[in-house]
């Protein structure tokens, strides 16, 4: 007689009937552990449901379930066998050595290693990236969202809405319509403004195509659009940003697909492209049918007079793809950003934002609409440009002093403040790259030249200082420490 064991002797101390999913697994296992042998008669069914105590249907349930997963075989009117193979052994036997392989993967990917700040704290932390995450107003936000879950609408739970969520889409319009005349233009609410710029590539960009971009960029996009295919035309720039003489040059001779611009202040360099070289490069793309990809990053924070309009606020070829992200208004885990696109442009990402995830997380998206009424959000706004501006002057007084310093009198500080962002782009006469990678190990994070270009680059002379993401005195101690390692370089 086969092994079966009693049902009640096994699991089951409350007596209770065992189910048909039980009684497949302690079959299973039976023949797994080799109780139960291959080719080896089953009891009756009739034995076999006095054994597990239940009633004959629920055994033939049982059963016809292990036949499906191939571990017994029944045959007319003779009974119940255990398989030959074990249906999981058989996928353990390999192929003989000479025909045995380890998977070869074969991935698409030509995504570039990006720079990602690392999750332990550093005790000074420059990365411009983020602003100050303790003057966002959690509490005042924290209502907005337990208004959303307490009364959550139908359409937080379905499908639908790729572009996002409407209220949202319509405070954002407004804001935007408000704060830098971006007008009649569809949106879509994205991901971040990664996701914006995912989706803008994998729209217009295939294998071979070329994006012109400045010399030193945002790696994130340019991993996006190699991702796509893409090669990068690198164009020359200087200290008024990327030369539209340079752009004509390339447009010339290669064909390019789109270019790719940070104009309000290039990243990392800070420089803000003037309305002359913007409209330069405006004509360009319109005389060779090219689209702008206007990446606005950082346009909230201007600290000397009024920010100039983005390219998109006077668009008339409608060939300027306009992106922007809440990262360094909340923070960059919220992921939130939008694409105000010409229309043929938004109806195809539509398409493509359902294909991708159908749209994006709705009741935050509402909770953030809320707080836009409320008024929440300019006020935020208001208050952490004037402390922004406040620190970037610290930044700048830290600096002239060290550099009058004594102490640091081999020292050689060049910059140009920034007219607004995060971040300041500072040459020193060291090896910044050196000097960061030091830095590192003694608790200052800070990303030199090098992190913002795709080429390796030995040694580079430029910092990214961000100002804005720690308090003055945290700032100033800072700078003081990463400066006396840089004079010890
Ligand atoms: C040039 C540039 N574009 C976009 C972003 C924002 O990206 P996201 O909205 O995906 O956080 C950043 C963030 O640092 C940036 O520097």
């Amino acid at each position: 007689m086969s092994f079966i064991p009693h049902f009640k002797s096994l699991n089951n101390e409350a007596h209770q009937p065992a189910s048909y999913l039980q009684i497949v697994s302690i079959i299973r296992s039976s023949i797994e552990q080799g109780q139960l042998l291959s080719g080896e008669k089953l009891p009756s069914s009739r034995v076999m449901a006095k054994r597990f105590s239940v009633g004959r249907q629920t055994l033939l349930n049982a059963l016809n379930e292990l036949i499906a997963q191939g571990w017994i075989l029944s045959r007319q009117r003779v009974g119940y066998f255990v398989a030959e193979q074990h249906p999981v052994s058989q996928r353990h036997q390999l192929p003989s050595p000479a025909q045995s392989t380890t998977m070869k993967w074969h991935f698409n990917d030509r995504c570039d290693t990006l720079f990602t700040e690392p999750e332990q704290e550093y005790q000074y932390n420059f990365v411009a990236g983020t602003p100050d995450i303790n003057s966002f107003p959690f509490a005042e936000f924290k209502r907005h969202f337990a208004q959303v879950m307490n009364y959550p609408l139908p359409s937080d739970f379905s499908y639908g809405n790729a572009a996002g969520q409407p209220q949202l889409l319509s405070s954002m319009a407004g804001y935007l319509r408000r704060s830098r005349n971006i007008t009649a233009r569809p949106l879509l609410i994205s991901n971040g403004s990664q996701d914006a710029i995912y989706m803008v590539s994998r729209l217009l960009l295939g294998i071979g195509d070329r994006v012109a971009v400045d010399q030193l960029g945002y790696q994130p996009a340019w991993s996006a659009f190699k991702e796509s295919g893409a090669e990068l035309v690198k164009i020359a720039s200087d200290e008024q940003g990327l030369d539209p003489d340079e752009l004509a040059k390339e447009f010339a001779t290669k064909r390019i697909r789109l270019i790719y611009l940070t104009p309000q202040y290039q990243y990392p360099t800070t420089v803000t492209l003037s309305t002359e070289r913007r409209n330069k490069i405006y004509q360009l793309a319109v005389k060779y049918g090219v689209p702008i990809l206007e990446d606005d990053y950082d346009h909230e924070y201007h600290y000397q007079g009024q920010p100039l309009p983005p390219i998109a606020s006077e668009d008339p070829a409608q060939l300027v793809i306009y992106i922007g992200t809440l990262s360094k208004i909340l923070y960059p885990g919220v992921r939130i950003g939008f694409i105000s696109a010409p229309p043929p442009v938004h109806q195809a990402l539509l398409k493509l934002r359902q294909t991708m995830s159908h749209k994006n997380e709705s009741m935050l998206q509402r909770a953030l609409a809320l707080w836009m009424i409320d008024g929440g959000f300019e006020r935020h706004l208001r208050r952490s440009s004037q402390l922004y501006k406040k620190r970037l002057a610290h930044t700048d007084s830290t600096l002239r002093q060290i550099q009058q310093s004594n102490i640091n009198d081999k020292l050689k500080l060049e910059y140009q403040l920034p007219a607004g962002g995060l971040g300041l782009w500072l040459r020193i006469n060291v090896d910044c790259k050196q000097l960061a990678s030091i830095a590192r190990t003694q608790g200052i994070l800070i990303q030199d030249q090098s992190c913002f270009s795709d080429t390796k680059i030995m040694s580079s002379g430029y910092l990214r200082l961000g100002f804005a993401r720690q308090s003055e005195n945290c700032q100033q101690a800072g700078i003081e420490k990463l400066l006396l390692i840089a004079s010890n370089l």
